[in-house]
């Protein structure tokens, strides 16, 4: 197994790492097989096809980072973190997609501590999660992360500070994967700056 890939433990088959450009259509392929309700919980209503391979495209502009659970090359679950350009302390938006087979199994959870963790290690201090607010298990997985979750029209906006004391208690200790995923934010500083050197756009 690659040294940028951990194995995703809890019985289950398939590996867990951070998506390369070269992956854009595996990642456009698995958005695209979200079933119709999913695909609306992701982005927060209706999208049609064209829009989400859009979406999948840009996902490999700029610093942003997509991380996948993978069984055979193909992406089942996936969460994605947005640099908030323009932020002062290192803020993120974080964005998960677990398609229906694999839901409701600790999947999204799995995830989403292994990118609090990842932010960690690339400077990140707060991440935040938007979602309708009718997604009970966006909110509910959001809230095992302690969350503080605030409600804005139709839309609930969970914030997870992940700074100084509050870093405890998050993934690390749970996962115990420190090594590997700093591993992984070492290269995926290296992509930042190399993009940077390339006069690569660096927005979202
Ligand atoms: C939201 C989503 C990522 C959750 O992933 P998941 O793999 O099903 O989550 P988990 O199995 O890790 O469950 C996380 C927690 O949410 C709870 N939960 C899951 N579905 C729930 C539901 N429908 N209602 C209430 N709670 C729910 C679980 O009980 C679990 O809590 P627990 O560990 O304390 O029991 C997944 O359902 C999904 O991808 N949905 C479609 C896209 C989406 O909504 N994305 C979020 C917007 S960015």
């Amino acid at each position: 197994m690659s040294k940028r890939a951990v194995s995703a433990g809890n019985d289950l088959p398939g590996i867990i790492r951070v998506l390369a450009p070269a992956d854009q259509q595996v990642f456009a392929d698995h958005l695209l097989r979200l079933d119709a309700a999913s695909r609306r919980d992701r982005f927060n209503g209706v999208t049609d096809d064209g829009f989400v391979k859009t979406y999948a495209a840009r996902c490999f502009t700029g610093k942003t980072v997509v991380f996948a659970y993978m069984e055979e090359g193909t992406v089942h679950a996936a969460a994605e973190l947005h640099h908030l350009e323009g932020e002062a302390g290192g803020e993120g938006e974080i964005a998960f997609s677990v398609e229906k087979d694999f839901q409701h199994k600790g999947m999204g959870s799995l995830l989403f501590g292994h990118l609090v963790t990842l932010a960690r290690h690339l400077g990140y201090t707060q991440l935040s999660v938007t979602t309708h607010s009718g997604n009970e298990a966006m909110k509910a997985l959001a809230r095992k992360f302690n969350a503080k979750l605030s409600f804005q029209h139709v839309e609930t906006v969970g914030v997870i500070d992940i700074s100084g004391a509050a870093r405890q208690g998050t993934a690390d200790s749970a996962v115990g994967l420190f090594g590997v995923l700093a591993d992984l934010a070492q290269a995926v500083r290296r992509r930042w700056r190399s993009d940077a050197g390339d006069g690569g756009d660096r927005s979202r």
